[in-house]
This record gives structure tokens, sequence and C-alpha cells, in this order.
């Protein structure tokens, strides 16, 4: 304990997490740690869980909280709330199932935010007072300071703004993550806010531990757990086929002199695709990338380790076991070449724009005017939440969005006529790629996009069916700058859950 726990006050503070759980008040706004399954709590959440499930079962059915963290956490924090109807609302970010069917069962509510977003709403009061903050560790050194864990999120802005913390020290975390984060403490309202001195996706700007004043500490709980750690699916067909069309249209900008051998800093967005995408680049000529990006999934890695990518700035890590086992292994190696830093600076919109970044997020559905759904099914029920998607679509330099052309086994169109939920409108969308290919919508009005996302990006089976669509829009009457028929815009939609088939 007193390697991982220096300063000493703090010993006093020691407890087991069902006595940490009780100091939470009832009903409190709590900020967890955690991001993509990295750095989250892992015992307090879920004797939370079990406190308030046994006031449920007493009959307190409104014994809940306001569950904020970094992004998505993992079965233990987010499922273990959800499952104990515990959580009453959850920003900005979820990816859990429990969460997800409660959130469309209208039983949690939900404010989906962009992630450069959060800590400046926190700050401003938004979202209300921030009761308590429960954080995740490495260790604690003498004079209070904390060494990150896996991820750092909004952890910086809940310690500051927490009236009370609790501390999780997490024993299987490797000591050795001491020095691969860069806390930047230079954030600030307007009008008081600088520039943020940050050049290229390697600049330290900040300083490694996260600062925390040991008099609000009111409990720490020791853990020895890993993270969530899911494993990818090896790349598909379909991913490779993205992966491809990506690539050589790199290849192409690189030659027409818009971009740098060694490219722009690219962001790359969660999920097997995005994953798919990064180790297409382990065999593309490209030499010298570098990352400017919020999650390290694996394909990161394996470009870090093969010397294809220099260096990856991110707030988090999202490994595979294997990855992680790796990781672990070589550390002082990716200490060199990884900083992980507050998310509200690795998805910070000036960085993003000054760096030029190349972003590169998934989809759910694009319209034939480019514009694009990240988050709903259906119009209604949320899938997972925009994360930081808008933070680099809308900043970055090139701005990718990639899916398959079709889902449910042919049944779903990903290209409609008009999308059931705007995250990204199309003033946000310069280039879209499916398996069938890549549409470059830079520089062109709304009937020459719809024309070129239809030939190059549809699925055969559905572009008779678009291509009509268009037409009739174009004879219809309607306004002939963005033509559309709007009775039956979104009549694909309707038309599947009548049907089940688009
Ligand atoms: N209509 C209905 N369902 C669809 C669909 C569509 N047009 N397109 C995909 N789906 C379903 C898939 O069938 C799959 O369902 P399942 O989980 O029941 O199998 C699910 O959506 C995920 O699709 P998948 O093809 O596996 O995509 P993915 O893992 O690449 O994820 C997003 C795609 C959009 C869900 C994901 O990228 C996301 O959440 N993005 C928003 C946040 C973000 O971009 N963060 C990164 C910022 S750094």
């Amino acid at each position: 304990m007193n390697d991982r726990i220096q300063n000493t006050a703090l010993h006093a503070k020691v407890m087991s997490a069902a006595h940490a759980a009780e100091l939470i008040p009832i009903g409190a706004h709590v900020g967890m740690s955690g991001f993509t399954g990295a750095g989250y709590p892992k015992a307090v959440p879920q004797a939370l869980a079990a406190r308030l499930a046994a006031l449920h079962a007493a009959g307190h059915t409104q014994a809940r909280i306001g569950l904020w963290t970094g992004a998505s956490t993992a079965p233990e924090l987010d499922g273990a709330l959800a499952k104990a109807q515990g959580i009453e609302m959850r920003l900005p970010y979820q990816s859990d199932p429990t969460c997800r069917q409660q959130i469309n069962a209208g039983q949690m509510l939900y404010t989906d935010m962009h992630l450069s977003h959060v800590a400046q709403a926190a700050w401003y009061g938004f979202l209300g007072p921030l009761d308590v903050a429960v954080v995740e560790v490495v260790g604690i050194l003498p004079d209070g300071r904390l060494i990150p864990s896996t991820s750092v999120g909004n952890n910086k802005t809940w310690l500051d703004q927490a009236r009370q913390v609790i501390l999780e020290v997490n024993l299987h975390q490797n000591p050795a993550l001491a020095g691969m984060h860069d806390i930047y403490n230079g954030t600030h309202l307007p009008p008081q806010r600088q520039p943020i001195p940050l050049t290229h996706a390697g600049d330290r700007i900040g300083e490694p531990y996260l600062q925390c004043d040991p008099s609000k500490v009111i409990a720490v709980v020791i853990t020895d757990q890993a993270d969530r750690n899911t494993a990818f699916d090896a790349p598909s067909d379909v991913s490779n086929r993205i992966a491809g069309h990506l690539i050589e249209f790199l290849q192409h900008e690189v030659k027409a002199g818009r971009m740098p051998a060694q490219l722009l800093p690219l962001q790359s967005g969660v999920g097997n695709t995005a994953n798919a995408v990064l180790a297409g680049l382990q065999s593309s000529p490209f030499e010298h990338l570098s990352a400017y990006t919020e999650v390290l999934q694996d394909g990161m890695l394996d470009l870090l380790r093969t010397g294809k990518l220099a260096f990856a700035s991110a707030t988090a890590l999202s490994l595979s076991p294997t990855a992680l086992a790796e990781f672990n292994a070589n550390i002082d190696f990716y200490r060199q070449r990884i900083l992980l830093r507050p998310q509200e600076i690795s998805n910070h919109p000036e960085l993003i724009r000054r760096l030029g970044v190349i972003a590169m997020n998934g989809m759910i559905e694009a319209d034939i005017y480019g514009n694009v759904n990240s988050t709903h099914i259906m119009g209604s029920a949320i899938m997972n939440g925009i994360g930081g998607s808008g933070d680099f679509a809308r900043n970055g330099y090139l701005s990718i969005f990639m899916s398959a052309s079709t889902a449910k086994d042919g049944k779903i169109s990903c290209i409609v006529p008009m999308v059931s939920h705007h995250d990204h409108t199309e003033h946000d969308v310069q280039i879209i790629v499916t398996e069938q290919g890549l549409a470059d919508l830079r520089g062109l009005a709304p009937t020459q996009r719809a024309q070129l996302i239809v030939e190059r990006c549809a699925h055969p089976s559905f572009r008779p069916q678009l291509w009509d669509y268009m037409d009739r829009a174009r004879h219809s009457g309607a306004g002939l700058h963005t033509p559309h028929l709007l009775d039956e815009a979104l009549s694909w939609h309707s038309r599947y859950l009548r049907t089940g088939r688009m």
C-alpha cells in the first residue's frame, strides 16, 4: 500500500468499496473516470449498485444517481448501475447494452454530448453541481498528486469540480504508466482563454500527474482488476475493402500534393471497421505517421510497434488482452511514443484544426446528400452516442465517414434518401466510404454529391431504388437545390419497421 499510496495522510482514508459507496449521497451527480472501457473505477460502482438495489428492494424506487464519465465504461460500472435501475441520467457517451435498453425504454435520461464540450459545460454549471468524483488511479504521490490510469477522459475536470473525491487505486494497472500522461491545466473560460500551445501531436504541454486537493478525498479504495479489454473481430472482407479504398484515396492525396508523404495526424473512431483500417495502414506505403486521436486501439499499437506510426496522442487506451500484454511488456518503448491527455485537449477544436487531423469515423447511415447519422437506429433508438466524431469531423482537415453499404444481412441500405437522425450535416462530411467505393464530396453541390454517393457507395441492390427516388424528386416541382419527396424521404425506414426490409 505504501508504494502506491505515498501520501501518508490518505492511509487513514483507505476503506472497503462498500463503505466508500455509503458516502455517495442518493440523488448525487457522480463524475466517474473511464473512457472506452479503460481506467474506470471497478469496485465502488458495483458496491453502489448493490446499495441502490437494496434500497429499491426496500421500496425506495427513486434511489438513483446522475452518472457522468469520460465516455463508455464497462459491465462493472454502467452495466452494474443500470441493472440496479440506479442511473437517473447519463452523460456524455455510453455503449452498454443495459443502459441502451433502458434509455430506449424511456427509463434512463441520456444527454449525448460532443466529448470536447463536457468540461466547459461542467465548469459553467450547465450540468448542475458535481457532488462526488470517483476516479481510478495507478498511485498517489506524497503531495497528493495522482498517477493517472489507462484513460484520462474528464478526470481533471471531475477532480477540480467535485465537492468530494473517492479514489480507487488499482494495483493491477502497470505503475510504469507514470509519465505517459500530459495533463494541461491552462484551459480557462472565456474571455480568459489563451491559445493552447500545442503544434505537433507529440508536444508535451502539461504535467504527467493529476492534481487533487487531498482534503477533498473522503475515501481510498484498493482494487486489483483488469480493464474491460475486449478483443476485436478479425478484419472482415467488407472492412478490408473499406480500408483499401481509403488507403488508395490517401495515396492519391499525397500524389496530388495536398498532403505530405507522412500524411497528417490520424484520428480513428471506435469499433471493428476503424480497427481494420488501421490494420490496412500496416501494409500501406506510408511511413512516419502520427495520430492525434481519442482512443488507441490494437491497430494503432501495431503501427507504433512496427515504426509505421511515430507518435500517438489520445485520451485512452482500448486494447485487447493480447495487445495489452504486449503493451505492458514493452511499456518503456510505448512511453516514448504515446501521450494520454484530458479529452478536452485530445478533442479540442482549436488543436484538431491547427494540426489538420484526418478524421475517420464509423456511421450508421448517410443520405444521398451527405448527411450522416452516427447514433440512432431508425431515427429514434440510441445506439451509442456521438462521442468525439463531431469534434473531429467538424474541425479536421479531412472528414471521412465509413460503413458497410448494407446492414442486417442486406435488408437495410446504409445509404438512404434522408437520414433518420442528423449528427453530422452535409457541411461537415467530405468523404463517404463503403466497401463499394469512396465518394469525395469536396466542393460539390448537393445534386452532384447525390450522384456520386449512389454511384460509388450504395449497394447495387439498392441503387435502382435510389436513382428512382432522385429522379422523381427532381421532377416533383420541389426545390431543385436539394430535391426531396417529403412524403417519401423517411419511407425506407418506416418500411423497414413495418416489413423488416427497406
Ligand atoms: N440501420 C440499422 N442498424 C445498423 C445500421 C443501419 N443503417 N448500420 C449498422 N447497424 C447496426 C449493425 O447491424 C450493428 O448491429 P448489432 O450490434 O446488432 O450487430 C451495429 O449497428 C453496429 O454496426 P457495425 O457495422 O458493427 O459498426 P461499427 O462497430 O463500426 O460501429 C457505429 C458503427 C456508428 C455504431 C460506431 O462507429 C459509433 O458508435 N459511432 C459513434 C461514436 C464515434 O464515432 N466515436 C468515435 C469518435 S473518436
